[in-house]
């Protein structure tokens, strides 16, 4: 006679043995599962996140996931990830937004306060937000490299950090390829003496309150950083600034600057948040990883983009 907890062919099978069978699968799965998050933790952070530990699979269900919920899961202290401290101390401001998995992890992760190591005020870094609550340290900041782009559409325009010359250079040239007629630049860099001089104009034409809606106080200007191009069309001759939102330039600058690295930082409806009047021809650089990640989630302001407090007006 069979032994009665030995299961034999044709006659069913032990319920104990059944329940063994699923403890020690169910412990095998776990135990994938938790070598596969420890393993990727460290790879995740890698050029925009996609590498992972060779030779542990990753669970099906975690492949369904969004990849921001994805890179969130894997890099919940992005900051302490070897690849991002590496990018910040050495690397450009890109590798340090690829490090976080790419635009919109970055975003997401300085939003939820998950990424102390990002200083939005840093005035040298693209994820820099300069506004009326949050002025540039120093008051005096200048940046250190600066150039020409190609096209300077005023004398006085002056020139912009040196990277974002390369960008408006490709932004023109799209705009001439698309059939728009080039983009020119009309004021760039601004030194703090020089925005003295700009701010206090506007005030003494328009008065305080309307100046404030139309030039930022000196310290408070993305001009002062080199990373801010108030730009004209230069279909034919080179147009002005206040024309520029009505012009074919305008329309394709405000279509496709993301994809230059650029936003249109003042826009119409934004003015509770940014404190000035809508100026389509005033972009800032953020670099393309960020702008991509702009454009794609439909931002307005980098405020809302960044999770910041609207700033309509200075403090005090
Ligand atoms: N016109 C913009 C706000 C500036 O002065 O920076
Ligand atoms: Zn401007």
């Amino acid at each position: 006679m069979a032994d009665p907890k030995t299961p034999t062919s044709g006659r069913g099978t032990d319920p104990r043995i059944v329940f063994r069978l699923f403890v020690t699968v169910g412990l095998a799965v776990a135990l994938i599962g938790a070598l596969w998050s420890l393993a990727d933790g460290s790879a995740a952070a890698g050029p925009r996140g996609e590498g992972k530990a060779a030779g542990i699979a990753m669970p099906a269900a975690a492949k369904s996931l969004p990849q921001v919920m994805l890179r969130a899961v894997r890099a919940a202290n992005p900051c302490a990830e070897p690849a991002v401290q590496t990018a910040l101390a050495s690397g450009g401001d890109d590798a340090v937004v690829a490090a976080f998995g790419g635009g919109a992890a970055f975003r997401a992760a300085v939003a939820a306060g998950n990424a102390p190591c990002i200083n939005l005020g840093d005035p040298t870094r693209d994820w820099l937000v300069v506004n009326k609550a949050r002025p540039l340290a120093p008051l005096t900041f200048a940046p250190a490299s600066l150039s020409e782009p190609a096209l300077i559409a005023e004398d006085s325009a002056g020139p912009v950090r040196s990277d974002v010359a390369q960008a408006l250079d490709k932004l023109s040239a799209g705009a001439a390829a698309a059939g728009v007629g080039r983009i020119g630049l009309g004021s760039g860099y601004r030194s703090y003496d020089t925005q003295v001089q700009t701010y206090s104009g506007q005030v003494q034409m328009y008065g305080r309150v309307q100046g404030d809606a139309l030039s930022a106080r000196p310290g408070h200007s993305e001009h002062q950083t080199g990373m801010a191009a108030d730009v004209v069309s230069c279909a034919r001759n080179c147009g002005g600034i206040n024309d520029f939102g009505d012009t074919s330039g305008g329309a394709w600058v405000a279509q496709n600057a993301w994809q230059y690295g650029f936003i249109v930082r003042y826009v119409a409806g934004q003015t509770p948040v940014t404190g000035y009047d809508p100026e389509p021809w005033h972009l800032r650089y953020i670099g393309v990883p960020l702008a991509t990640a702009y454009h794609d989630g439909g931002f307005t302001t980098l405020e809302q983009f960044f999770g910041l407090p609207a700033a309509p007006s200075y403090p005090g």
